[in-house]
């Protein structure tokens, strides 16, 4: 079975996507088998690795759309997943389809909340699945709760950035009821500019209430990482020699560390 990892903040803009992605490129070049999951109806990870225009003509059953309407419920659910043109990365792509299915109390679905956790089980191509959620704690983000073994949260350190972290601990605990096993595998630092103080500041405060529940590896602001979106690829890809890549596969390994999957990495630089 994958492991398999949803990045959860309602605070919007704070790096989920783009964590998602570029992640997905250090755990492929390392070796594994990397599902990247779209639960967001934004659908960034899909244009990252598809393009815009492509992914908005994907069709609700090219989607994971196609997990939640009511009229593929006997669909192939293999059409939901792509490969991408990097070797080891699968894409389960997300577009305007899943808007509608992405409703605000989603305790009230009965077992349709267990759908991305019955696709998930299914995935047995797959190493490590990273599912990349919305800025909200709708029907998406439950459902990803309800799958997934752990929850990575990316923090960007500012007052707007850690003020929703309360909501999204509680969510957490929601899912538990659902998915005992879930666990929240850290806060990730993203978007950090070190000249800040107030950045620096807020860090330390992160680090002294959440401890060891914050990873060493912090995400800077960094140009490498719009430019390997823009040119459609993870960083790793796009640069491997630069900072951005490098701190981006120190949190993979981190990340590996914590979830004890350090045997499954062939090489790591
Ligand atoms: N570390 C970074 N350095 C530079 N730019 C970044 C970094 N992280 C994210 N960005 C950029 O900031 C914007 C928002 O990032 P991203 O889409 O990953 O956030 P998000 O949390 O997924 O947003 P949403 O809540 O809307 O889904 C994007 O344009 C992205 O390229
Ligand atoms: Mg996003």
């Amino acid at each position: 079975m994958a492991d398999s990892i949803c990045f959860i903040n309602q605070k919007g803009g704070c790096g989920k996507s783009s964590t998602c992605f570029h992640l997905a490129g250090a755990f492929a070049a390392a070796g594994l088998r990397v599902l990247l999951i779209d639960a967001d109806p934004q659908g960034s990870t899909s244009q990252g690795l598809l393009g815009s225009i492509a992914v908005e003509q994907l069709t609700i059953e090219q989607t994971t759309a196609g997990l939640f309407d009511e009229q593929n419920f006997f669909g192939d659910l293999s059409k939901i997943i792509r490969t991408t043109r990097f070797d080891g990365i699968s894409l389960a792509p997300a577009n305007q389809h899943l808007s509608r299915f992405n409703s605000p109390c989603p305790e009230q679905t009965g077992m349709d909340q267990f759908a991305m956790r019955d696709f998930i089980a299914q995935q047995v191509e797959a190493d490590i699945v990273l599912i990349d959620c919305p800025p909200n704690l709708y029907r998406c983000s439950w459902n990803s709760m309800v799958a997934a073994d752990y929850v990575v949260i990316p923090v960007p350190p500012e007052d707007f950035g850690t003020q929703g972290l309360r909501a999204v601990h509680q969510a957490v605990l929601n899912a538990r009821k659902l998915n005992p096993d879930l666990r929240r595998l850290g806060h990730v630092v993203t978007r950090s500019d070190k000249r800040l103080l107030i950045h620096r500041s807020y860090e330390a405060k992160l680090r002294d209430t959440y401890a060891d529940l914050v990873f060493s590896t912090v995400i800077p602001e960094a140009s490498a990482f719009k430019v390997a979106t823009a040119c459609r690829k993870p960083v790793e890809y796009y640069q491997p020699s630069s900072v951005a890549a490098s701190l981006t596969r120190a949190l993979a390994r981190e990340i590996l560390d914590r979830i004890s999957m350090k045997n499954k990495l062939r090489h790591v630089a």
